[in-house]
């Protein structure tokens, strides 16, 4: 017990609990080291420079000479890389570098990266609004994106190409990787369907997908004209549709929304699954609504919780949306006036949920 400093309980700690306490601040304080790390790893190729030495592992000599930087830089690469080991990201094997399961998922041709999800995330401009969250706590602002920038959002992404490519290239990636789980573990959820709408489906990669992958279901990608308008496809059963998921959503036997009711308030998606309703109960037939989105477990020790209430605070500071425990979506599904609901935990951190009238 440390009996000379003055503070009373706060220093009431052994010296192994103070430096525990310290380390554990410590940590925390520095996670954006982790991030940063990572993005530099990419801007810099080097998951690609290691694969392309594929199935050799990469000494660090060829892997420096191969990054092709400023002479005086080449020594510092060993300390990115010693971090980036330790987090798993890179094994070593025989004095060189592999990749692990997680870094070929950053690299430039896996249909499935992530690595245009992680930069987009990691703009400046996605960084900025947490800057401002404690501000934004005592401003009447929806989100600490518009304490940031001024403007909500998806206005934001309308007026700035760039950062609107951006994140729609990273949510591309996740579309073909989830598309990829659903086919493996999940495909019963097409049987029977004959029409497909994904609402707020981006740039159309989840519904290309399901159009190629069964070509006797039409599928329609929905989503407002900023991101669809100058788009194009020559697929037969696909096509893209402007419009407005809280006015109206087209007619079909299944709609996915993947990533869309996280974005929103109680009382907006609620607005928005009236309309997925009366989607799949126009012309007498009933279709279901299938939601791919985090189903909060609230279990501390799995290491999943974590992400999930990671994921929470990006949509409170980005878009003022929310990630949701079992009974919330339940309160939702009920007085959005559905008869039921089934939920499928086969999407790691999220699960899949399929919605009745
Ligand atoms: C988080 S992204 C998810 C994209 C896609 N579903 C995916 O997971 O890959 C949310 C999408 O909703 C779209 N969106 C936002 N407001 C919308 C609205 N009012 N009507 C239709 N789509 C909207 C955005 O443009 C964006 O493409």
């Amino acid at each position: 017990m440390n009996m000379n400093l003055e503070g009373g309980n706060i220093l009431a700690m052994g010296g192994d609990e103070l430096l525990e306490a310290q380390s554990h601040i410590w940590n925390h304080l520095f996670n954006f080291i982790n991030s940063m790390s990572l993005k530099c790893a990419i801007q810099l190729g080097i998951p690609d420079a290691i694969n392309s030495h594929d199935p050799n592992p990469m000494p660090l000599s060829l892997l420096v000479s191969t990054l092709q930087l400023h002479p005086n830089k080449t020594q510092f690469i060993y300390r990115l890389m010693r971090l980036l080991t330790h987090s798993d990201f890179f094994v070593i094997h025989e004095e060189g570098y592999m990749l692990t399961n997680s870094s070929r998922l950053l690299l430039k041709d896996n249909p499935c990266a992530v690595s245009p999800f992680l930069l987009s995330m990691l703009e400046p401009a996605m960084v900025e609004p947490w800057q401002f969250l404690s501000i934004w706590f005592h401003t009447n602002d929806r989100t600490p994106f518009e304490t940031a920038h001024g403007k909500p959002f998806w206005e934001y992404l309308g007026n700035k190409p760039k950062d609107g490519d951006a994140f729609n290239a990273g949510m591309g990636g996740d579309a073909r990787l989830v598309m990829s789980v659903l086919l493996e573990k999940h495909k019963d959820v097409f049987e029977g369907v004959g029409s497909v709408v994904d609402v707020g489906g981006g740039t159309g990669t989840m519904a290309k997908a399901i159009a190629k992958a069964f070509p006797q279901i039409e599928c329609i990608a929905l989503d407002l004209p900023q991101v669809v308008a100058d788009l194009k496809t020559d697929l037969p059963n696909f096509k893209y549709v402007e419009g407005d998921m809280f006015k109206v959503i087209p007619p079909a036997d299944a709609l996915f929304l993947k990533w869309i009711l996280h974005d929103w308030s109680d009382e907006e998606c609620v607005k928005i699954l009236k309309n997925c309703k009366a989607a799949i109960t126009s012309n007498g037939y009933k279709g279901k609504v299938v939601v791919i989105d985090i189903v909060v477990r609230n279990k501390k020790e799995e290491d999943s919780m974590e992400t999930q209430l990671l994921f929470d605070m990006l949509m409170m500071i980005l878009v003022g949306g929310k990630e949701r425990e079992e009974k919330q979506w339940a309160q939702l599904i009920k007085e959005a006036g559905f008869g039921g609901y089934k939920i499928f935990p086969i999407m790691g951190i999220r699960s899949l949920i399929e919605i009745y009238p």
